[in-house]
């Protein structure tokens, strides 16, 4: 099965054993501290090249080399498993996947009747021994023979419950990672902790079943993928019914016990009959790889049927009756070629790498962030090295850190600014994130544009040759100051006539009726897009009830978490001033149609309550209504016909969040509903995939009709 396309070329014994010492290194870092030099691709190639050679070679085959071993021969452990704990081979194309099942077929001397498809999750390999229903023991997967006692673990792994809905004895074998979440909550912590990040999901989750006694605790995700009968039960039930059963089957009563299974993933585990509808299904699920809420690194094709699997047997390192057919890593070295700092809208200085291109997941990346300066040095970075570059899901890729062996000596160390890129001011670096003293002024031009554009106060007549005039007549620091602008002040501007200054003056005193959530958004607060923006005016109701909530009133906003909710509070605060001002030129500061947010409960007191006095028309008994989408996650794509035919995407996300929803451009596993008009492409395909509901126009149109 060795392609020379996937194989890294051998020449001679030297090479070869140079090869066999760098994949063993390279797998010892991997199981290790998870700071592999090499990435997933190039370690595969390796093996594949050492593999090539040892066949041609058969003589020269060295006693430490990581082929024919589970885990590259890299870990071991003092728990022996009871079955041992295999690894998987791999195939990289849809020609390899059918040499391989043909290759099955042929041992069993009959067709494979029926194949599951599964993800192949990118996390570590445990096993969880359950008796009598009740979790005992957690052992990693170590060298396949024995692992690692972790059952400190017990009780924090999600997916993995201590007790079972019935009393059985079982091992459950499967896959513990971090989702993306997980895992940006997990560096969260720990940079608070001791400033350091951890490098990828699956390291972090591996660090996180070990650790014994941080003080801080980090979550983790279990996906089982297999059942085995377990001593002393191994002759009874549910043993018998392990054996007999398709594994597709297994994975169903595994998830009737209790335990969260691959089938329990948005890719599932779906039994197909033809090895040509198996590449059908690995072409899907590569297609939503990036909207998976976690990484994987294949897909595992396994014989379902208990007969061909038992027929099939192991080599000494896979079983024969499953594959991993293996997606391209996205993780990959490359060059950091330099550093650019960005000003945000707010004044922050946002650093930046520039990388030598390198495909990741699909696409071409070329640059990834780089947090902040503090994040530089911590992880030791120069411009010249070599550097890891990680993507999870749809995660912006993030330089992870250097490959300190692969540097040559011209690295150069990373220039920090010491005034503000932008504007030359001073930088305040009291915080990890530094910021241009002069905050949002840095950025006058681009705040006032992003405030007085369609989506926001929509003053026509406003470009950004306008504004760069008025702000560098000192007419305008930032977007209030628009509205104190007199007639002749505008007049003395460079080619401003009588007419267009009338009818600038007239679009700026219509934006002052632009409801709560546009001149929100205009503020431009951090991570608070248009439809951040429509929530939060739909939930509070006026600008006082925002000001007053506190950092636990706004969570009650959905997408809002204590993290967004601190920052929001800071920011309002600063932007108290501002926002005085336009209270006092007569902006609108209400939302039509919003309730104001309902006390949270019968002894609800403080701000809560306070925030509750939002104007609008509320029910005023605190009796909650509710609409058709609430909590629904919904997206358009495709043309509107109908009753919502008029409608621009900007209308139909307002007509959403009126009707109570979440209005989202990406469709992922989180999305509750697909509105596909005519022409819909891809999204609908991916909706399709992932089982998300799909309705037409007409339909949605019926669904909200009291909303249009
Ligand atoms: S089945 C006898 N199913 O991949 C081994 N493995 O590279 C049967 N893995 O050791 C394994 N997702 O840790 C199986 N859906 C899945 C998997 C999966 C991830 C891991 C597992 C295995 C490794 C092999």
């Amino acid at each position: 099965m060795t392609d020379a396309l996937h194989a890294t070329p051998l020449a001679d014994q030297a090479e070869y054993a140079q090869a066999v010492r760098v994949a063993v290194d390279a797998a010892a870092a991997y199981y290790g501290a998870g700071d592999s030099a090499l990435d997933d691709d190039a370690y595969d190639r390796l093996v594949r090249g050492i593999e090539a050679y040892e066949a041609a070679h058969p003589d020269h085959v060295l006693p430490g080399s990581p082929t024919g071993k589970v885990a590259g021969g890299a870990v071991t452990g003092d728990v022996p498993h009871t079955v041992p704990m295999l690894s998987l081979d791999n195939v990289f194309s849809a020609d390899e996947l059918a040499g391989w099942a043909a290759g099955l077929e042929r041992r069993l001397g009959r067709p494979v009747e029926m194949w599951s498809v599964e993800p192949k999750l990118d996390g570590l390999a445990v096993s969880a021994r359950y008796h009598a229903g009740r979790l005992t023991q957690l052992v990693t997967r170590g060298d396949g023979v024995a692992g690692e006692d972790v059952s400190h673990a017990i009780g924090t792994v999600e997916g993995l419950p201590e007790t079972l809905t019935e009393p059985v004895t079982v091992e459950i074998r499967g896959e513990v990672l971090m989702t993306a979440a997980q895992f940006e909550d997990a560096c969260a912590k720990r940079t608070a902790h001791d400033g350091t990040t951890f490098a990828n999901p699956r390291s972090a989750a591996a660090g996180t079943l070990r650790a014994k006694d941080r003080p801080y605790r980090c979550e983790t995700t279990f996906f089982g993928y297999g059942a085995l009968p377990l001593p002393p039960d191994d002759g009874g039930e549910p043993a018998a019914r392990l054996r007999e059963l398709p594994h597709s089957r297994i994975m169903e009563l595994v998830a009737g016990l209790g335990v969260r299974t691959t089938g329990a993933t948005p890719v599932g585990v779906i039994a197909v009959s033809t090895v040509e509808q198996v590449q059908a299904r690995v072409e899907e699920i590569a297609a939503v790889r990036a909207e998976l809420p976690f990484g994987i690194d294949g897909i595992v094709v396994k014989a379902d049927l208990a007969a061909d699997q038992e027929q099939a047997g192991f080599s000494s390192r896979a079983p024969r009756w499953a594959i991993a057919y293996k997606l391209p890593a996205v993780e990959k070295i490359t060059k950091l070629v330099g550093v650019e700092w960005n000003i945000g809208r707010t004044g922050i200085i946002a650093p930046r790498a520039v990388l030598e291109p390198v495909l990741l997941d699909g696409s071409v990346v070329t640059y990834a962030t780089l947090h902040n300066p503090a994040d530089i040095t911590r992880r030791g970075l120069m411009i010249g090295d070599h550097v890891t570059v990680y993507k999870a899901g749809d995660v912006i890729p993030r330089v992870e850190a250097p490959v300190v062996h692969l540097r040559t000596g011209a690295e150069r160390p990373i220039e920090f600014p010491d005034v503000c890129p932008r504007c030359g001011a001073e930088i305040d670096v009291s915080q990890q994130r530094w910021r241009c003293v002069r905050g949002r002024a840095c950025r006058a031009v681009a705040s006032v544009s992003y405030a007085v554009g369609r989506d926001q106060l929509d003053i026509e007549g406003l470009g950004e040759t306008r504004i760069v005039q008025m702000v560098e007549a000192g007419l305008v620091a930032d977007f209030a100051d628009l509205f104190t602008l007199t007639r002749e002040q505008i007049l003395g501007l460079d080619r401003m006539g009588e007419t267009s200054t009338d009818n600038l003056l007239a679009a700026i005193e219509r934006a002052k009726e632009k409801p709560l959530n546009k001149v929100f958004c205009a503020l431009g607060v951090r991570g608070t897009g248009r439809s951040m923006s429509r929530r939060i005016a739909r939930h509070f109701g006026s600008m006082d009830a925002i000001r007053a909530a506190d950092a636990e009133a706004l969570q009650a906003v959905d997408g809002i978490g204590p993290e967004k909710a601190a920052a929001l509070v800071e920011e309002l605060a600063e932007l108290g001033p501002l926002i005085d001002r336009l209270v006092a030129a007569g902006v609108t500061m209400t939302e039509p149609g919003a309730t104001g947010p309902r006390p949270a409960g019968p002894g609800a007191a403080g701000s809560d309550a306070e925030a509750g006095q939002g104007a609008g028309a509320g029910a005023g008994d605190g009796s909650v209504v509710e609409l058709p989408l609430t909590g629904m996650a919904v997206v358009v794509t495709g043309a509107m016909s109908g009753p919502l035919e008029a409608l621009s995407r900007t209308e139909m996300n307002e007509l959403i969040e009126r009707a109570g929803g979440r209005a989202s451009s990406s469709v992922s596993a989180r999305t509750s509903l697909l509105v596909a008009g005519e022409k819909a492409g891809s999204k609908r395909d991916k909706a399709a995939t992932l089982g998300v509901r799909i309705a037409t126009p007409e339909e949605f149109a019926a669904m909200v009709a009291s909303f249009i």
